[in-house]
């Protein structure tokens, strides 16, 4: 598994994933318009193969995640959670306070990844998914790297 940038010439992978991964899937635009310099796009691959990606937007000195899907046929491998820590990795190194999330509150799989990587619930955001029928409530999950911090300062 290798973790690089991601290129406007991944898009029709990433389409093609995206589809795979949500029932309410980005478009191409909505892709294009993260290309920015305030938003980190990763792109994961296994066997030279887009396998994976992450958008996160830098916001007021946070980091929000805003995608990350892996291709189904390549679930459970663990390239969920190698994108999760990069993007954790950089976004410290690039000096924001922490990491925030929206998840769909029936998505067990992707909380139970966020939880095991030490992100906690600190919030719920009503119908702020589309749905079938009914919207649904989003779970905000926050990783802060400043509750990391437990060095002792100087005497
Ligand atoms: C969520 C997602 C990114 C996880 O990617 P992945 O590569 O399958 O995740 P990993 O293999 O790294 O799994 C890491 C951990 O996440 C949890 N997990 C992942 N999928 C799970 C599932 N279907 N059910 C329960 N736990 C799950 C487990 O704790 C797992 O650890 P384990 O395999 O040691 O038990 C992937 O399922 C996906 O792309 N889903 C569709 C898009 C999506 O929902 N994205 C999240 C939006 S908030």
């Amino acid at each position: 598994m290798t973790i690089r940038p991601l290129s406007q010439d991944d898009l029709p992978e990433v389409l093609d994933i995206e589809c795979q991964g949500y029932s309410f899937p980005w478009s191409e635009s909505v892709f294009r318009g993260c290309f920015r310099p305030d938003y980190r796009l990763w792109a994961l691959e296994m066997c030279d193969r887009l396998s994976g990606y992450a958008v996160v937007a830098y916001m007021a000195g946070e980091a929000h995640l805003l995608n990350l899907c892996v291709a189904a046929s390549q679930r459970r491998s663990g390239a969920g959670r190698r994108l999760l820590r990069h993007l954790v990795a950089e976004s410290a190194r690039d000096g924001m306070s922490q990491v925030l999330l929206e998840v769909r509150d029936s998505n067990t799989g992707a909380m139970n990844l966020y939880a095991s990587e030490g992100f906690s619930v600190i919030g719920r955001r009503p119908g702020y998914y589309p749905g079938g029928r009914e919207r649904e409530d989003a779970l905000v999950m926050a990783l802060s790297f400043d509750s990391r911090c437990d060095s002792p300062g100087p005497p």
